[in-house]
Parts: C-alpha cells; structure tokens; sequence
C-alpha cells in the first residue's frame, strides 16, 4: 500500500483528504505542528476509517523529523498542506508567514529530492488571483499582487515549485488553487475547528447559530453583485479532498519534471447572502444577522472555472451549497 506524506494532515482539509487516501487504498502518514488543530483529530480518523495512521507531531522546518519520518516509513508522495493561513494575521506578523509557509516547503523539497520521492500536491488558493477582470476564473488568469503576506507566500511557492521542477530535480508536481473551503465529513467526526474567533464566512454563521457569536456581520451588501453582498465560490471539503486524490494517482502517471496548476471550486458563484438563506434553509434556523461594512481588501466577486480539472484529472463536484451548510450544521452541533 502507498505511504503518502499529509504535512498538516490533522488540520481541517488534510484531515478529510486523509479520509478519501485511505478509501483510495493509500496509507496517510501524518505530520502536524498542532498550531490550529488538536490531536483528537488523529482519534477521529481513526473512527472513521478503522485505521489509526501515523502521527508526528511537530514543524515541516525540522529536517531531522522528515528524516525520521522517511527512516519509519517508506514515503511515496507529498501532500503539503502545512502553512499559516490567517490573512489579518500575516500583515501583522509576515516573518512568521513567510518562515513557516515558504521555509518548510524549501525543506520538504530538499528532503524529497534527497530520499528520491517523486510526487507532490501543493496547496495553493485562488487569493493569487485578486480580484479577477474575467469571471469565472481559469488558470491562465494572470495572478495579481498579492492582497496580504500569506497570500504572496502562496505565489511564491508556486514560483519556488516551477523553478524547481525546471532544474530537473526529478519530481511531478501539481499546485491545487483552492476557492472556498466549506463543509464537514459527513459523520460530524471531523470538521473545521477554528481556534477562537472564526476570520472566514461559514464558521461564524454556524457559531452565531450555535449560540457562540450574538449575530454575523455581513461586510457590506452595496456591491455590484445580484444582492449587493460578495461572491464567493464554496467547494465542499469532500470535494476537495477527493481532488488531492486524484491529482496524487494522475501525477503516478506522469513523466518526470511535471508541473500543473489547477482550480478547484464548485465552479459556482454565491453571494453571502446565499450563502445565509442556504444555511436557514437546511438548519430550519433563522440567522441573526446584520449588514454593516464592507472589509477592506474583500475581493467583491470570485468563482472558479472548473473544465481544466474537469477534463484532464476526471474531477468533479459531488457536492451542493445546501450539502456543505448542512454537513456544516451538524458538525458545529456535534461539538456541543
Ligand atoms: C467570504 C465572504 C466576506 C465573514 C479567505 C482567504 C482565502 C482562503 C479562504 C485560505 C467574504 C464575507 C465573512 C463574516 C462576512 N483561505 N464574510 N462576514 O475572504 O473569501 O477567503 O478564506 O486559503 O485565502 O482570503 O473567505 O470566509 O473570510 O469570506 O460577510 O463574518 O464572506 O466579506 O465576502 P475569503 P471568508
């Protein structure tokens, strides 16, 4: 069985992603700072899969871990999702972004070339693209500069990934361009857990409704859109992950030297306020929410095109809108 290195498997997408390896007849192994997530995680997986996957805890900076790690396990392929991922959080502190996001890929990619391991899954987001002039958006969209540290820790990973596979080191690489993450396994075991205030959209509409926040704060409805809120395009963590799966066995395929970048979204758009009555709609909950104003560097509209997946990685959304609320719903009530 294929031994897949997830560098933040116990975090929110890694861990659904180890879920659909595991069905895909691969084996996770787990490495994982534990910075926004909690080792339960590990408890759960185990739930659900009936298998409990190796776990190290710790930094993806930490040569000497990934050589223990290479030592234990024989390691065929990467999925690196380990990065910092607080937009505020990375204009305050971008030393913190750019050392962990950027340095620990540059360790993973020496530690790859040195044990002879051929296949990497980056995981890279839309925000490279800013605010797109052509919607929806394909990977030929020019990327645009970046709104915040984290986000150019995205761009220049990207750029660290094409240079390298261009040195003929030896590796295939494919770089996900990930839209908005939403949604839960559906057994409620494991979901997204964000640690105190949630930044992003439906977390905060499930906490609100949870009793957790008073009310949601729409950031602005006076936009250019069908109801003046933001659009935004919300793929299913399921989804997601089964995309990691598919780029892994398509990359197995490939020649050496390989790099591809691909969308992943739903390849729909939905305003925030669709977002809100998709939530009311499969919760039976009306949300208290308010209007109040825009957030600065909020992109107003925003959603993939998805033929490029579609047609070369056999990918497709299972998924709805409605799906990731209620999958969403009953992992928030599942955490009491
Ligand atoms: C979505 C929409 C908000 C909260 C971010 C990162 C991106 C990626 C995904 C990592 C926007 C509105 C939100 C709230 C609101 N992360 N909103 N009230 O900003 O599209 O993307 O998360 O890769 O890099 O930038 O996601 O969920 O923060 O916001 O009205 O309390 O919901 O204005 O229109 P975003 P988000």
């Amino acid at each position: 069985m294929k031994k897949i290195l997830i560098t933040g498997g116990a975090g929110y997408i890694g861990s659904h992603t180890a879920v659909e390896l595991w069905s895909a007849g691969m084996e996770p192994v787990i490495i994982d700072d534990l910075s926004n997530t909690q080792e339960k995680v590990i408890d759960r997986l185990e739930e659900i899969t009936g298998k409990r996957f190796s776990f190290y805890k710790g930094d993806c900076n930490s040569r000497e871990l990934l050589d223990q790690i290479a030592a234990d396990h024989q390691i065929e392929g990467v999925i690196h999702f380990a990065a910092f991922k607080a937009v505020g959080e990375s204009t305050q502190k971008p030393l913190k972004y750019y050392r962990n996001n950027v340095g620990s890929l540059l360790v993973l990619l020496d530690w790859m070339k040195d044990h002879r391991i051929l296949d990497l899954v980056f995981s890279s987001s839309c925000t490279v693209y800013g605010q797109p002039e052509v919607l929806p958006v394909t990977e030929a969209t020019p990327r645009q500069e970046a709104e915040s540290p984290y986000g150019n820790t995205k761009k220049i990973c990207e750029d660290i990934l094409v240079d390298f596979v261009k040195s003929k080191a030896g590796v295939r690489v494919i770089s996900l361009r990930y839209f908005n993450p939403v949604g839960a396994h559906p057994s409620a075991k494991i979901g997204e857990l964000p640690l105190g205030v949630p930044q992003n959209l439906v977390p905060f509409i499930t906490q609100t409704a949870a009793g957790i926040r008073e009310k949601l704060t729409v950031f602005g409805n006076d936009y250019d859109t069908p109801d003046g809120s933001c659009v935004r395009d919300y793929i299913h963590v399921m989804d997601l992950a089964d995309a990691h799966v598919k780029a892994l066995s398509f990359l197995g395929k490939q020649e050496l030297d390989f790099y591809e970048v691909f969308n992943v979204g739903s390849g729909r758009g939905n305003t925030v306020l669709e977002v809100i009555h998709a939530f009311e709609k499969v919760s039976g909950q009306k949300l208290n929410y308010v209007i109040g104003p825009r957030r600065p560097g909020d992109v107003v509209k925003t959603w993939a095109d998805t033929t490029k997946i579609n047609q070369v990685l056999g990918w497709y959304p299972q998924y709805s809108l409605e799906d990731s609320m209620r999958d969403s719903w009953n992992w928030q009530k599942s955490l009491g």
